[in-house]
């Protein structure tokens, strides 16, 4: 039994991965933290809990918590999140770090897109990016992984397969997505108050959001040059979900059936990625509550464009559901284990 730890069990991604991980039989949950002084029992924290449980998520101080555990789920708001991952990683734990403090390789771009210097840039060089479908063999033998962010790990599955293969012009991607409201954490903001968002949508962060350069990142590492790519993320009126609407220009020379064959080919053995095919578009409702990403693709458009869309569920395939899976492979769980 692998024991292990929520640190910010109170979140939302925090709750997810309890609901997880109380059902899997290779874990053990030794620790579930808050700052707030009154411990919750989980039974009232998640009352949709269906299974009794005695567990309690309280405040630990830090000696007790670096004893609690082996393996450390980190779901605290970035910036929070870099001096615990930093300092557990330091003290030998493996740490799976659900925030975007150990994604980013080069300093340089946080403090660009998060508005200030990283508080642990050390971790940056240690840790692995935990998109399973391109970086599984490095997960493997990773100690701290950095767990994607939910709209570049929907934009990553779509755009991967024909980045790799060189099939698309790398200055034509246009990637146009839309989020549940949930993926702001559960702190209100007057954005996402009720009244705001009920029966409203809109575009934010237009071309400055901070997941821009995450995607660039893997993008540019699949390509084996820096690609540019232009985001737009929109929030829309329901909980959870995310669908990415992405837009590239076929080479020259590229036929579509050779675009479709890339998505076959590369999911084809993958348990999460569910490919379904040329003309058929995934509703987020289809991924609601699953760790999969549904994929499907327009291959022959005028100019030559490609439209490629994917829908994943936030707080699982984009944040929770993700991490199990990156907890499965590096701990050599069957990858769905608590999962399918
Ligand atoms: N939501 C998503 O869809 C999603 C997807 C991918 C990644 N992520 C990332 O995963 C991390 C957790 O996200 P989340 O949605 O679970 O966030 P959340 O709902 O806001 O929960 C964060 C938890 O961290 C604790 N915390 C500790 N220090 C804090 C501080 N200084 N300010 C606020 N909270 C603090 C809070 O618990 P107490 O108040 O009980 O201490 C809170 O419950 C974030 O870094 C987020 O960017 C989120």
């Amino acid at each position: 039994m692998i024991r292990c730890a929520v640190v910010g069990a109170t979140g939302f991604t925090g709750i997810e991965l309890i609901k997880i991980l109380v059902r899997h039989p290779g874990v053990s949950l030794t620790a579930l933290t808050t700052r707030q002084d009154k411990p919750i029992p989980v039974n009232d924290l998640i009352p949709v809990l269906s299974r009794k449980t005695s567990l309690v998520v309280r405040n630990y101080a830090w000696k007790e918590l670096l004893r609690s555990a082996d393996l450390f789920f980190i779901c605290l708001p970035h910036t929070e999140a870099a001096q615990t991952a930093a300092k557990l990683f330091r003290a030998g734990k493996i740490v799976i770090d659900l925030s975007a403090d150990a994604r980013l390789k080069r300093a340089s771009d946080y403090v660009t897109w998060y508005g200030h210097k990283h508080p642990a840039p050390q971790i940056l060089k240690k840790s692995v990016y935990g998109l399973p479908e391109i970086y599984r063999e490095k997960i493997r033998e990773a100690n701290l992984i950095a767990n994607p962010g939910c709209y570049p790990t929907g934009a990553a599955l779509a755009l991967w397969p024909l980045v790799k293969r060189g099939l698309i012009e790398l200055d034509s991607i246009i990637i146009d997505a839309k989020s549940g409201v949930s993926g702001a954490g559960k702190k209100l903001s007057p954005a996402a108050h009720f009244c705001e968002v009920d029966q409203n949508f809109k575009a934010y962060k237009v071309n400055t959001h901070q997941h821009t350069p995450e995607i660039e990142q893997t993008l540019s590492d699949q390509a084996g040059r820096p690609v540019k790519v232009t985001f737009v993320p929109h929030l829309l009126p329901i909980d959870r979900g995310i669908l990415s609407t992405v837009y590239a220009r076929r080479k020259k020379g590229v036929n579509p059936a050779a675009v479709v064959k890339a998505f076959q080919e590369a999911y084809a053995d993958e348990a999460f990625v569910r490919f379904r095919g040329e003309g058929v578009f995934p509703p987020v409702k289809d991924t609601t509550g699953t760790n999969f990403c549904d994929i499907g693709v327009a291959a022959d458009c005028a100019g030559g464009r490609i439209i490629v869309i994917s829908a994943i569920d936030n707080l699982l395939k984009g944040a929770s559901g993700q991490a199990v899976q990156n907890m499965n492979i590096r701990f050599d769980f069957p990858e769905g284990q608590g999962l399918l």
